[in-house]
């Protein structure tokens, strides 16, 4: 690969990365697999490494994650939490083996089973519970104690005697499939959205907000590292020994090994064992048993060097493929979904597949009464990888895609560049309708409580709901009298409905449901044009200048402006006095009074719309694009060399940041006297980060 490309692969590794790392770790749902995730990591370190002066200091390469979020109180960590290093191939791991053998010689290995779970750190103090810490970044987690308390596994006094009077001890909290089934029936029971995997269900129970919640989910917490100045043994082995007689709960499955044959022993077993297990795991841990070898190996930042991770590859089932369902969605976009034999997979029974499109269907070959392999990705439902060929019919043909809405009966179309089908018949066919109301109303959008699917089926059945804008001219005496309704759910309702009217325009925006315009991307058109008239107006190269925005968003927000249906529903809405501009931040100065500034380029520390903000706090208005009515331009890096020319053209006077921050620093408030650091109070056990001095 030469420079440029590798330059360009880098940073289209990092986007996907950070995207990823925030889809797991903030908003515990994930999109790929593991698998996938590492293999991307991989290829990013593999370029890094290629190319070192490419590496940059912010690369998801030099990131362990972070977990951490707003609702609870952060905690550092004694001994900071590293991860592993983990490896997919047996290959790199007998390398991993052979290299420790070499370095210290005659050496034990401690093989232990990798649960699926979230990691957690507990510290004990003359044996109670002191506090429970999730990994967080490895240095700072989220205090997460209360809801800990309610995991009947992890032991709140300690038994026996000779554990120090101060330690952390580390593990895994983790939703065994049991529970996890069970939470799932409950949630679909009440409609509410099911979970992925036992290990998104684990993460996002122990960040709930109430510890009742929590002792209702039936988690489990096994411990497999005990961390420590004063501990008194010599191996990792004999620690997990002593963790069980204090109370713990620790796993029975780890092996001490001395070869590579046995470690590899351990992985053969556990690899189809595994299945067997109550609890998900998703691959082996090796250990150097040796605290003394332990700290001769030592770690680098992000992992100690003397342990790794072995992944197993996805689990896979076989099973047969008996028929395929067409979903239609809000946009009109059709999903075939693979009916199956049901098979045992992953802890779970699973009966349908997802299948992403006709393309996929015909590059992968896949026939009704095909046998096909099936396997757990991020996502809720599985996904068909392959068809076992030497199963296949005699008699079976090619699978023939529909080519008329399953709905509504419509011709189905196209779209240049997408692999999806679509049914065109927006306004007239029912999922799609349905589809877009829900959206419309979902708590993320205008959070219209009480109109439900089944509520929003009764009204659209009934004639009064054929579009978002009905919603606010709801008939109440019509609304109660309706079979399933009575008049207090009428009432909540249209309560409900009139709370949204003070909705913030970014999640009006998110709400009119237009194609590719999610919730972030409604943020970043909202704070850029300020208000709905303004986006309706932009051409697609206005559209094109806000952050995020591609030329494909922008082509599909002007489709849905100039489809009069739209623009009908939007004056409706308008007239019910729904939020269509952005709310207007407080002043604090007024030196860029009556000025229009265009914000344009990279700024280095601020973000575009934070530059914006400062424009409106100070008094000025911001404009999209350069024309003779702005008093000034602040070019940031890699401002556009066509508006840098206009603007010259004009004699538009063009900022640096810092010049900018200059006009408008000297009307800041000034600040207060700092006041005294705080004094932190000594540590009572040294937190040295060095590793090798854990234990
Ligand atoms: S030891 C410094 N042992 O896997 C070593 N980790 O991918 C600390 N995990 O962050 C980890 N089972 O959350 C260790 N038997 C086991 C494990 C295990 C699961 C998790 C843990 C860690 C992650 C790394």
């Amino acid at each position: 690969m030469s420079r440029e490309q590798a330059i360009k692969r880098i940073e289209e590794l990092t986007k996907q990365l950070e995207y990823h790392s925030h889809k797991y770790y903030i908003e515990n749902s994930p999109e790929i697999s593991d698998f996938d995730f590492d293999a991307m990591l991989r290829e990013l370190q593999d370029l890094e490494a290629q190319y070192p002066d490419l590496a940059s200091p912010n690369s998801p390469t030099m990131r362990v994650g972070s977990d951490l979020t707003s609702e609870f109180v952060s905690a550092e960590h004694r001994f900071p939490m590293l991860s592993l290093a983990n490896t997919y191939s047996a290959e790199e791991l007998g390398e991993w083996i052979d290299r420790i053998i070499r370095e210290i010689g005659e050496v034990e290995f401690v093989a232990e089973l990798k649960f699926d779970g979230t990691a957690i750190s507990l510290t004990y103090e003359n044996g109670e519970l002191l506090q429970a810490i999730t990994r967080g970044d490895g240095r700072r987690g989220d205090d997460v104690t209360r809801n800990v308390r309610t995991i009947r596994s992890v032991p709140l006094r300690l038994q026996g005697e000779g554990y120090p009077a101060l330690f952390e001890i580390r593990g895994e909290i983790i939703m065994p499939y049991a529970s996890f089934d069970r939470l799932n029936s409950e949630r679909e029971a009440a409609g509410e959205p099911l979970l992925a995997n036992p290990r998104n269900a684990a993460a996002g129970t122990l960040k709930q907000q109430s510890s009742q919640v929590v002792a209702h989910r039936g988690l489990d917490c096994t411990l497999y590292n005990l961390a420590g100045n004063d501990l008194k043994f010599e191996t990792h082995a004999e620690s997990l020994e002593a963790a069980r007689s204090w109370g713990f709960k620790v796993s029975e499955h780890a092996r001490v090994c001395r070869t590579r044959e046995d470690v590899e022993h351990f992985i053969a077993h556990w690899d189809t064992a595994r299945k067997t297990l109550p609890y998900a795991t998703d691959g082996v841990v090796i250990k150097v048993n040796r605290y003394a070898d332990q700290r001769t190996l030592g770690s680098t930042a992000k992992a100690p060097r003397w342990a790794v991770a072995y992944k197993f590859q996805a689990e896979k089932a076989l099973t047969k493929i008996t028929s395929v369902d067409f979903q239609v969605g809000r946009t009109g976009a059709i999903t075939p979904v693979a009916n199956l034999e049901p098979v045992q997979l992953a802890g779970t029974i699973v009966k349908r597949a997802s299948i992403h499109n006709a393309d996929q269907i015909s590059a992968l070959d896949i026939r009704l009464g095909d046998m096909v392999y099936v396997e757990k990705g991020g996502e809720i439902i599985p996904k068909i990888t392959g068809v076992e060929l030497s199963e296949r019919q005699a008699d079976s043909t090619p699978f023939e895609y529909i080519t008329h809405c399953p709905e509504c009966g419509s011709e189905l179309v196209r779209f240049e560049g997408e692999a999806k089908h679509y049914c065109p018949n927006a306004s007239g066919c029912k999922p799609q309708i349905i589809g877009r109301i829900e959206h419309f109303v979902k708590r993320k959008a205008m959070d219209i409580e009480g109109l439900g699917g089944e509520t929003i089926e009764l009204l659209w059945q009934n004639d009064m709901l054929a579009d978002i804008s009905d919603i606010y001219h709801l008939n109440p005496v019509t609304l109660a009298s309706l079979p399933r309704l009575g008049e207090k759910s009428a009432a909540n309702l249209l309560e409900g409905v009139r709370i949204s009217k003070e909705v913030p325009f970014e999640r009006v925006l998110f709400a009119l449901g237009i194609r590719f315009v999610g919730e972030t991307t409604a943020k970043y058109l909202a704070t850029h044009f300020r208000t709905l008239d303004a986006i309706a107006a932009a051409s697609a190269e206005e559209l094109a200048e806000a952050e995020e925005i591609g030329s494909k968003i922008a082509e599909s927000i002007i489709a849905y402006f100039a489809d009069e249906k739209n623009r009908a529903i939007i004056e409706r809405l308008r007239e019910a006095g729904l939020q269509f501009e952005i709310e207007e931040k407080q002043q604090t100065s007024n030196a860029l009074a009556g000025k229009s500034v265009v914000i344009s380029g990279k700024f280095e520390g601020r973000s575009r719309d934070d530059m914006k903000a400062l424009v409106e706090e100070h008094g000025g208005k911001n404009l999209a694009a350069v024309s003779a009515n702005v008093d000034f331009i602040v070019a940031g890096e890699n401002m556009g060399p066509a508006k840098r020319q206009k603007a010259e053209k004009l004699g538009v006077k063009i900022l640096s940041e810092a010049e900018f921050m200059a006009l408008i620093a000297d009307t800041e408030a000034t600040p207060e006297e700092p006041k005294p650091q705080e004094q932190t109070p000594e540590p009572q056990i040294d937190n040295n980060p060095v590793q090798g001095r854990l234990f």
